[in-house]
């Protein structure tokens, strides 16, 4: 196959942070896909209504001219989140989730969830008003190793969560595992999940092997081989559980090759090439309309975008280095040639 035209995409989980860095990255999103799901984990997190739609109007404003590219903003979750915001959220038609961190989970976490047990009238509001809770599905306690966290959060806190709550949609957000896949598979239809192109693409020998490699490095971390071939296969499976999320996160260079290097992969600037690269591996193009178009959209309960889009077999070659406000990042794939490019 040398040509693949498919319904626009969205993206169901981007970070796009704010002010002039955001400038530097949302064109990358905008160019691709209709509409992304705004994570809400700026450096002062987004916990309000109002907050909401002062973010969505800067996102539309560094938006290039004439994009008709929709963000579909989302509420971070807090220990304080009262039921009211919850209601005044769903109410205002913009915001289509709230976020789940547990606290110190990832980047910009510290405001999170602290215990859910806190925010039991937050999620029954959620689950009246049919407003989609949005898990970052690890565990936090320094005793659970790193690899664990996510299968340690699915049997501690995911599953006596969903027996609290049946009617709550979850969408358990970037899955890394097979016991996320095998979870998610089984659940009832108001659990879905994203997928990363990352966790597609690579496994953590693609982080820890022949040096370490701070650009592969994302939260949660990268697994071993026998899970990334779980992911593909679900994502490929045509199972409508499985849509496009690609947790693209942008970071400073700087920020990303230090001592402490913080977590995340900005995927933006070729985001469906990725996918087609993993879909096509699994000789399984004809499956990605489907997880990048339609099963999103079809969860959310919102319409399919109409647009199309067509990827070629081209060589698309991947910058070393991507401006980012004042500084630059490195892009997923750096310095490398891919063989399918947006036509
Ligand atoms: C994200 C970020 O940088 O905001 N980082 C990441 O590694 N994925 C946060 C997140 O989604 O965990
Ligand atoms: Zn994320």
């Amino acid at each position: 196959m040398n040509q693949l035209t498919i319904t626009q995409p969205d993206d169901w989980h981007l970070h796009v942070r704010d002010n002039d860095v955001m400038a530097s990255v949302i064109g990358f999103t905008a160019r691709q896909f209709g509409r992304a799901i705004i994570m809400p984990n700026l450096k002062t997190p987004v916990t309000t209504t109002a907050e909401a739609l002062a973010y969505k109007d800067r996102i539309l404003s560094a938006l290039p001219e004439n994009s008709s590219f929709q963000p579909l903003m989302t509420l971070y979750l807090t220990d304080n989140t009262p039921a009211e915001e919850i209601k005044k959220a769903k109410d205002s038609g913009f915001i289509h989730a709230v976020k789940l961190y547990p606290a110190g989970a990832t980047t910009n976490a510290d405001s999170g969830v602290t215990d859910l047990k806190k925010t039991e009238a937050a999620l029954a509001a959620m689950e009246q008003h049919g407003l989609p809770l949005l898990v970052h599905g690890e565990v936090t306690h320094p005793s659970i190793d790193i690899f664990d966290r996510e299968k340690v959060f699915i049997d501690q806190q995911l599953v006596p969560l969903i027996e609290r709550h049946p009617n709550l949609r979850i969408v358990f957000e970037h899955i890394t595992t097979t016991d996320a896949v095998q979870f998610v598979t089984e659940s009832n239809n108001n659990i879905a999940a994203t997928i990363t192109p990352q966790h597609l693409l690579l496994n953590r020998n693609a982080m820890l092997v022949g040096g370490i490699h701070p650009h592969n490095y994302c939260l949660p971390v990268l697994k071993r081989e026998t899970h990334r071939e779980a992911l593909l296969k679900a994502a490929t499976s045509g199972n409508p559980k499985f849509f496009l999320g690609t947790d693209s996160a942008p970071h400073a260079k700087n920020d990303k090759e230090s001592s402490c290097g913080c977590a995340g992969i900005f995927s933006a600037h070729a985001a469906l090439e990725f996918y087609a690269i993993a879909f096509e591996q699994a000789d399984a193009l004809d499956k990605l309309e489907g997880f990048a178009s339609f099963y999103g959209a079809d969860f959310y309960g919102l319409p399919r975008n109409t647009q199309q889009l067509t990827l070629s077999k081209t060589r698309l070659e991947i910058p070393t280095e991507i401006s980012f406000g004042n500084q630059t990042l490195v892009p997923f794939f750096a310095g490398e040639t891919l063989q399918w490019a947006l036509s």
